[in-house]
């Protein structure tokens, strides 16, 4: 049986199928909840049941605990409507109507960005006219159907104005990884890939003439990169500022392209933030936690939006402390965390 699913304060409702999830079906329909790895893992999805029942799918206790759900929290991603439902979610917005496609893709370039990270640019169908909000992401679909989630490292306009449509992927290489492997020792330019997408709720809100934090950690850099080509296109004057972190300064490995943008957009500030250099690397920046440097350097950060990206625990610590400790409201916090198939609970 369908039931409504109706998000407050915005008022905006939509329909959930019998067997859907209430993540599957505002994706669908193009309702703009927040969610991240859809899978029960990252609590990104979490939101306050306002009425009406729900049960859940196994998911992890640290996206929702028992008590977290006995004051009615829920995983939109992990549960099915049992009843009309009321949700609370103030990050609804009008935004996140694009449709989700699956699509042939055709590898163009494999750049190593270093060791461990390559860019990979996929050609994309000239008859598909793609499009996706700065921050969002693509599914690679693998042969057995599992898929694997990487930003779009670059501005939709790249793609969008252009009669050669080609997006870019920074993946990182887990050892042992079925996909990373392949990346890495056997990928060739020419294959072909399977994507489906647009996905994630945390990309950039236009709307909005807050001051932005960029937070990333590592690979978390690729959905920055296009955030930070968005608001260069737009000739957006938000101020913003990167705090890019890794453990070494090779870890940064667009260092030299940021560098390059701070020359073009004095909007642009860049905090770059090493957790574990050794003597040979001769760090003379900032050093610690990469979300310590944004909390020493804005103890308040009640009137800013932040967007971050990179390992759960950093993405976690960071909500976390900026809520807590600097007074961010929790609903201009957005974050993908980047999850590992052995963090998922598979339902
Ligand atoms: Fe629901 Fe991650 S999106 S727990």
């Amino acid at each position: 049986m369908n039931h409504t699913i109706t998000v407050r304060p915005s008022g905006r409702t939509y329909t959930v199928e019998d067997g859907e999830r209430i993540l599957t079906a505002a994706i669908r329909q193009g309702i703009g909840l927040p969610y991240s790895c859809r899978d029960g893992t990252c609590g990104t999805c979490k939101v306050k049941k306002i009425s009406g029942a729900v049960t859940h799918v196994p998911h992890q206790e640290k996206a929702l605990s028992k008590e977290e759900e006995a004051e009615d929290w829920i995983l939109t991603c992990s549960s099915f409507a049992d009843t009309d439902v009321v949700l609370e979610s103030n990050q609804v917005t009008e935004q996140g109507a694009i449709p989700i496609r699956k699509m042939p893709a055709r590898v163009a370039a494999l750049n190593r960005l270093a060791d461990d990270v390559m860019q990979v640019k996929l050609q994309l169908p000239t008859s598909e006219q793609v499009l996706y909000h700065p921050g969002q992401y693509m599914e690679v679909i693998l042969r057995d159907g599992a898929h694997r989630d990487y930003s779009v490292a670059c501005a939709p306009h790249m793609v969008r104005d252009s009669g050669s449509p080609m997006i870019e992927l920074h993946i990182r290489h887990t050892p042992g990884g079925q996909f990373t492997d392949h990346v890495f020792a056997a990928m060739k330019e020419k294959e072909i890939l399977r994507l489906e997408g647009p996905y994630g709720s945390s990309y950039l809100r236009d709307e909005s003439a807050k001051p932005i934090v960029l937070l990333a950690s590592g690979t978390g850099f690729a959905p920055i990169k296009a955030i930070i080509e968005h608001l260069q296109f737009m000739q957006n004057p938000r101020p913003a500022v990167l705090y890019w972190g890794g453990r070494r300064p090779q870890d940064l490995y667009m260092d030299g392209w940021v560098r390059q943008r701070l020359s073009e957009m004095p909007q642009l500030r860049y905090v770059p933030v090493v957790s574990d250099a050794l003597p040979e690397d001769a760090w003379q920046g900032r050093s610690g936690f990469v979300h310590l440097a944004v909390l020493q350097d804005f103890p308040d950060l009640s009137g800013h939006q932040v967007y971050a990206c990179g390992a759960p625990i950093v993405v976690d610590s960071a909500h976390k402390d900026f809520v807590e400790r600097a007074g961010l409201p929790a609903d201009e916090f957005f974050a993908d965390a980047f999850t590992t198939e052995a963090d998922k609970v598979h339902a």
